[in-house]
């Protein structure tokens, strides 16, 4: 596997549903909707393996806003004390499952599984127990990203299928193994597999997107990478909370790339959506992939959420997510997402905003674009 496939890696209302069916957002709006009134479902048993993280809380609120009872699953290691009314099982993933024993439920999300062991355990020992299982994968399940990518794509592969270590290379040929082993327990026809590409909104704590849009949001001479048409693809947080809950209340089972419009957003949009959200006088300096590479820039996680055009990775925001909009998945404008990822960062402690964990130090930065305007 090459640099760039490890860089890629390193990858209310009533929700989708009322949006599919031309209802407005708003509370006033579900009671006067028809077609949305039909579909509330009875509340469901849901147990969330994983609930805790950075995805794992926006669907919980959003299971508990649409009256569902929700149990978690985890270690108690990450933001333990999140949701104090939530009932909360602990174990690891890895042989301490006993807390699921005996215990019932209509739907299962695993949020958290990523070695192939664990999550065929999780599954055999559910089977009986729980007759939905819906996992979430990643778009890194896909071998290579050198042309347009659907569900059918060719996928990644092991070598050696007993390794454990999750790193930039195992991590997408073991989700592979990990949809493969819910997929042979439960049937296909109790399955459900979900595909993210990054996962880009408030919480993000890869802060991959958030790079761009904070340093965006800062003004001045800015590095940006290749060409403002280069695209972009993401899914937010919160689209990805609404479709897990209408998988579950509809039973939607398959297959789903979850992401926006393959092709349809750029690095360019990227930055206007920034200046129209959080006004300031960026000036962009594109840098070709000449300087790029001799700076060693796609060696890091500088560059974080762009490959180059016409790269073995070049094609990784071409993933079509139709099958998903199709059965009802809907994405909010990317605007959107940024507005509230700047809203979400202003109100985090200044220990965590003061270095991002992906992109460049402004010295570096500033160090480039010396170097870039003397080449
Ligand atoms: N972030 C992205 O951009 C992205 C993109 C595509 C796919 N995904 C997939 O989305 C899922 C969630 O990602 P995330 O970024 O939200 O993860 P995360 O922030 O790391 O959260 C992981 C959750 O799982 C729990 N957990 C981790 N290891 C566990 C173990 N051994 N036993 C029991 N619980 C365990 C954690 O709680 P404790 O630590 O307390 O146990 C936490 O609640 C993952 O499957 C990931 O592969 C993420």
């Amino acid at each position: 596997m090459d640099k760039n496939r490890r860089r890629l890696i390193q990858a209310g209302l009533v929700g989708g549903t009322a949006l599919a069916a031309g209802c407005v957002q708003s509370e006033k709006a579900a009671t006067e909707c028809p077609e949305v009134a039909k579909v509330k479902p009875e509340p469901m048993k849901i147990l969330v393996l994983g609930g805790t993280g950075y995805i794992g809380p926006h669907m919980v609120r959003e299971l508990l806003r649409r009256g569902h009872e929700v149990t978690l699953f985890n270690r108690g290691k990450r933001n333990a004390d999140l949701f104090p009314d939530v009932e909360t099982l602990v174990g690891d993933r890895d042989s301490q499952l006993e807390a699921l024993r005996g215990r019932q439920w209509d739907a299962v999300v695993d949020n958290s599984g990523y070695v192939p062991r664990m999550v065929r355990e999780s599954a055999d020992l559910l089977k009986s127990a729980v007759p939905h299982y819906l996992f979430i994968s990643s778009i890194s399940a896909y071998a290579k990203f050198d042309q347009e990518l659907d569900e059918n794509s060719p996928l990644g592969t092991m070598p050696d299928e007993t390794v454990e270590d999750v790193t930039g290379e195992t991590y997408g040929p073991m989700k592979v193994l990990c949809e493969k082993a819910v997929t042979e327990v439960y049937g296909a026809a109790n399955t459900t597999i979900l595909r993210p590409t990054y996962i880009c909104g408030p919480g993000d704590h890869t802060d991959r997107f958030s790079y761009w849009v904070v340093r965006a949001s800062k003004g001045g001479e800015m590095l940006w990478p290749g060409s403002s048409t280069d695209a972009l693809q993401i899914i937010d947080p919160r689209d990805l909370a609404l479709f897990v809950a209408d998988c579950l209340e509809q039973r939607i089972n398959g297959i789903y790339n979850t992401v926006t419009p393959k092709g349809g957003y750029t690095m360019g949009r990227l930055l206007q959506d920034t200046q129209a959200v959080a006004p300031s006088a960026v000036t962009p300096i594109w840098m070709d992939l000449e300087f790029i590479e001799q700076n060693k820039l796609l060696e890091s996680n500088s560059l974080p959420t762009w490959a180059p055009a016409g790269s073995e990775e070049g094609k990784w925001a071409y993933v079509s997510g139709e099958r998903a909009v199709a059965a009802g998945m809907v994405n909010r404008p990317i605007r959107e997402t940024i507005r509230d990822l700047l809203d979400w960062w202003k109100t985090l402690p200044e220990e965590r905003t003061s270095t991002m964990r992906a992109g460049m130090t402004a010295e570096r930065e500033a160090e480039l674009i010396a170097a870039w305007k003397t080449r």
